[in-house]
């Protein structure tokens, strides 16, 4: 049995998490339930801020807030030093509505529209990680019109396979984001944001994937980010204030992963970046990186009730859950593996091997496939999932129209709502019924 370090086993034969009995939570809240670790957030930002600190006179960390766009969640990692990273005007929205500072507050975004760019510039952020020409166009109006200037950081496409999930591969050649470094589009942008008077040029930035484990190709990722950086040294004479890595860094999902840890890549980054700054004599910059997944993945576990149990016989038994993938989707979209015990009976063994359900009307709608659950395995218990803290509240949905559930912040034994579970009047709220049908 992995448990995480918040993680035991009570005299009842629970499983609590930072102190909270997560039956108890069921009773309180209702399931499907998000529970999130404070404390293992905390000491994942800490991680990070801690190595980068060591590593560099100016590191920065951003947290990739898609894994997990929450208000109470972007006031502890803030609190613990690190700035914001978002994909679209919701989560800058609500990182603004946390009363973050938007000089912590960079905007990504494949295809950022007119009104999150309006958004970025009025309220000054730290930068716009630019991502395409027509991109480029709009910061550039959006600037004039408002009279206001920005920092935009080019993103880069140098074609580098990470051989993870085709879904969360970001920095190959035949891929939607950044600029292509070989194609010289990469450079082209630089010339253009240079011309502007509305536009500073900051920095690079690439981010290549997701889950990953091998810290080699972030040395690839350094060696071509250096490369480019040199050339617009010496071409136009302009140095850049900001490389920026990504994240993407690999953590526990089941016994197949073997997470490093997070210092390892940034020592690399950071050997490989002085070494070629050494070499070309190269002020150093600001080096940032992006972690999402490493940062809240395993802080958070989902806890459902078994609504009910189905053997078909020398083919598989099925649990009935009550989440599915509204709450849940990894599983169904990239055949994502998690870990999942039966927190009611933590002391029986598990030994039976059961999938479980999701609620939705699709078979492929399962949370696991074939994990080990106790033999006695029954209606109403209770059933937890580990590593749920990222991409799994950021891409709930209401399919079938399943309200999204309530996340709960836990903490030596205390326990917060930090997101309602939603209501079926909040689903149906913007439906309308046009006169001729009422
Ligand atoms: N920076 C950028 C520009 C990104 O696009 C991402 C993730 C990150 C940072 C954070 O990556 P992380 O450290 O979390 O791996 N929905 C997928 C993951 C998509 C990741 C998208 N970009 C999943 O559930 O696995």
């Amino acid at each position: 049995m992995h448990l995480n370090s918040s993680m035991e086993i009570n005299e009842k034969g629970h499983l609590t998490i930072s102190g909270c009995d997560t039956v108890e939570l069921k009773k309180q809240y209702g399931t499907p339930l998000y529970v999130i670790d404070e404390n293992t957030v905390r000491s994942n930002c800490k991680k990070f801020k801690t190595a980068m600190d060591k590593y560099f006179d100016n590191g920065r960390v951003m947290y990739a807030s898609k894994a997990l766009n929450n208000k109470a969640i972007l006031k502890i990692v803030t609190s613990e030093g690190l700035g914001v990273d978002v994909v679209s005007g919701g989560e800058l929205y609500t990182a603004l509505q946390a009363g973050i500072s938007p000089d912590k507050i960079e905007l990504h975004g494949n295809s950022k529209t007119e009104e999150e760019i309006i958004m970025a510039v009025e309220n000054q952020i730290y930068c716009i990680i630019a991502d395409g020409f027509d991109e480029l166009d709009l910061i550039e109006k959006v600037c004039q019109r408002l009279n206001k200037k920005i920092n935009v950081t080019i993103r880069i496409r140098p074609n580098i396979d990470i051989h993870a999930h085709e879904a969360i591969q970001t920095a190959k050649m035949d891929c939607k984001f950044g600029f292509g470094l070989f194609d010289g589009q990469a450079f082209e942008a630089v010339k253009i944001i240079n011309k502007s008077n509305f536009m500073a040029l900051h920095g690079v930035h690439c981010h290549i994937g997701s889950q990953i484990f091998d810290e080699q190709p972030f040395e690839e990722l350094a060696n071509h980010i250096v490369d480019f950086a040199c050339d617009i040294k010496n071409n136009l004479n302009i140095l850049l204030d900001e490389f920026n890595f990504g994240g993407g860094f690999g953590v526990w999902y089941t016994d197949e992963d073997s997470p490093k840890d997070f210092e390892v890549f940034i020592k690399l980054i950071n050997k490989t970046v002085i070494d070629l700054c050494n070499k070309n004599n190269y002020p150093m910059p600001i080096v940032s990186i992006e972690p999402g997944r490493s940062i809240i993945g395993e802080a958070g576990t989902t806890l459902y009730n078994v609504n009910g149990l189905k053997e078909i016989k020398d083919v598989r038994t099925y649990c009935m859950s009550d989440g599915g993938m509204f709450e849940n989707i990894r599983t169904a979209l990239y055949g994502a593996k998690y870990t999942a015990y039966c927190a009611s009976k933590m002391n029986e063994k598990h030994n039976k091997l059961v999938s479980i359900a999701g609620k939705c009307c699709e078979s492929g709608d399962m949370i696991t496939w074939d994990t080990p659950m106790p033999e006695s395995l029954q209606v109403n218990d209770t059933i937890a999932v580990l590593t749920t803290g990222a991409y799994n509240y950021s891409m709930a949905n209401n399919y079938n129209r399943n309200p999204v559930p309530a996340m709960v912040l836990v903490k030596n034994g205390e326990s917060h709502i930090i997101a309602k579970r939603q209501t079926y009047e909040y689903i149906a709220l913007n439906d309308v019924i046009p006169d001729y049908l009422k």
